[in-house]
């Protein structure tokens, strides 16, 4: 830490962040849009101009090292001045679009004319009207609301290694566009119209769904792979629309990859919500029923997954469990939980379970793993195997399936397949934690409600111990 001055007060400021994040941390705010916190500093905009003691001309502060004895001043009429002039050139050619742009009300131009401009325009021209272009499968780009900040091409040439983006032709004329003659393909492309700080850069696959101000906004971590991204998950009449990325500077975690970021139809679409019995549906009260008594008769059950489920979930139901010595459970049923991280690219694993890591710190692990579960299976050692929220495991013997419990959150054909299939709630519907590839436990909030009387998994099998012990007592009391 070292000790700087803003307008006059002296703070103690972080100096490995930069000035603007620097400035943040003690509540000071400078507005900006080129910067970001994960990409290279290159002060185009000019949106941060400060004064600096002793520096006659105003400066850009994203391009300011924090050192010990530094005084800025953020609020004086120069700066005024100057970051009203950088508005009014900015906006001499942005449309009047806010009503119609999908970025309206998480704007960094809206926020910035309200905080720093000066309210109205003396443009008088014509502005220029460049047509719309899909640059990407699910990418698009509207010319006219650009404000050359350069931060799309610099996060495609920092971060996810290609030079898709350039800008071309100058001043008046300048355009982003592609760099090469084919459309950007690639697993970031939510992520370039995040950090467009304008309407810009926009996603097929959330465009016209929602004005912002209609979600409800929770705490959240990724579901979709072993690294566990942060994220603001945007939920509207019980549906989760949207995941947006939650900076986490301690993490660095800044980005969110399209596989996690899009990947959220199956939460409000095709849920299972019902009972089945070989394929019929049934009702739960007799699917406990039987599932009791089955659990009652079987002198070992298995138990395969888990990796979906929540920290909390899981500790409570390997506590439900501390007393039956009948149950092994494995939770990895895939190549990658059962070795070191490998990654897709610079944020994707190859693990597509969010709690690998919590789960086996929890001690969900065999020694024989998957496929000793499976063949103990086939061969009968194992009466009843239930699987969470996982494909059926390839070497199952079909004539098996009826011994099999299905717990799952959506309607698929696995269900005709197997003995049971029974619903469980999903990880928005509940809140807890998981622990990412690296060890790190991160909290997040329940965002969803479940559909009255959906059970989580821990319910589930609380409720089957219960239903056993009822039927054991009833076995007693009738032998009486
Ligand atoms: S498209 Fe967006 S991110 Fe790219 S330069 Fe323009 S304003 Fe910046
Ligand atoms: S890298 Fe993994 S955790 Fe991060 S957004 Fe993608 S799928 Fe989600
Ligand atoms: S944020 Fe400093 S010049 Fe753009």
């Amino acid at each position: 830490m070292v000790k700087i001055k803003i307008d006059g007060l002296e703070y103690d400021v972080n100096e490995k962040k930069n000035l603007i994040d620097a400035a943040k941390d003690v509540g000071v705010d400078i507005p900006y849009f080129c910067y970001h916190p994960a990409l290279t500093v290159v002060g185009m905009c000019r949106m941060c101009l400060i004064e600096i003691e002793g520096v006659p001309k105003l400066q850009a502060a994203c391009n300011t090292p924090v050192k010990e004895g530094l005084s800025i001043i953020t609020q004086s009429d120069r700066v005024k001045e100057g970051r009203a002039g950088t508005m009014e050139f900015l906006l001499a050619n942005h449309p009047l679009d806010c009503p119609v742009c999908d970025k309206a009300g998480e704007c960094r131009l809206q926020d910035n004319a309200f905080g720093s401009g000066s309210g109205k325009s003396r443009f008088e021209f014509e502005k220029r009207n460049i047509p719309q272009e899909e640059i990407g499968t699910n990418l698009i780009i509207n010319h006219n609301r650009c404000i050359v900040c350069y931060r799309c091409v610099r996060f495609e040439e920092e971060k996810v290694g290609e030079s898709n983006l350039g800008l071309f032709e100058r001043g008046y004329h300048s355009i982003i566009g592609l760099a090469k003659n084919e459309p950007i393909n690639h697993n970031y492309q939510g992520a370039l119209a995040d950090i467009c700080p304008v309407g810009a850069l926009l996603n097929h696959e959330t465009l016209f769904k929602s004005r912002v101000w209609w979600y409800k906004t929770h705490d959240s971590v990724c579901h979709g792979c072993s690294t566990g991204c942060n994220v603001h998950a945007n939920v509207r009449d019980n549906k989760m629309y949207r995941y947006m990325v939650k900076e986490n500077f301690d993490q660095e975690m800044f980005f969110l990859c399209d596989k996690g970021r899009f990947d959220l139809d199956w939460m409000n679409e095709n849920r299972l919500l019902s009972y089945f019995e070989n394929g019929q549906e049934s009702v739960s009260n007799d699917v406990f029923s039987k599932l009791g008594r089955e659990w009652n008769d079987a002198n070992s059950i298995a138990i395969l997954g888990g990796a979906h489920e929540t920290n909390e979930s899981l500790s409570t139901i390997k506590s439900l469990f501390n007393s039956q010595d009948k149950i092994i459970w494995e939770a990895r049923v895939s190549d990658p939980q059962y070795k070191e991280t490998e990654q897709v690219d610079f944020l994707l694993t190859k693990d597509y379970h969010p709690n690998t890591r919590g789960a086996v710190d929890i001690g969900i692990t065999t020694s024989t793993g998957v496929n000793g579960i499976i063949k103990d299976f086939n061969s009968k050692k194992i009466d009843l195997l239930f699987i969470i929220k996982e494909e059926i495991p390839e070497g199952i013997d079909s004539s098996r399936m009826n011994n099999v419990v299905m717990m799952d959150t959506n309607l698929s054909n696995k269900i005709s397949k197997v003995g049971y299939a029974v619903p469980i709630q999903i990880f928005a519907e509940q809140g807890g934690s998981f622990t990412n590839k690296n060890g790190l436990k991160q909290e997040f909030e329940k965002g969803m409600k479940p559909v009255q009387g959906l059970l989580s998994s821990s319910e589930f099998f609380q409720k089957i111990l219960d239903h056993a012990k009822l039927a054991k007592e009833a076995l007693v009391h009738g032998n009486n």
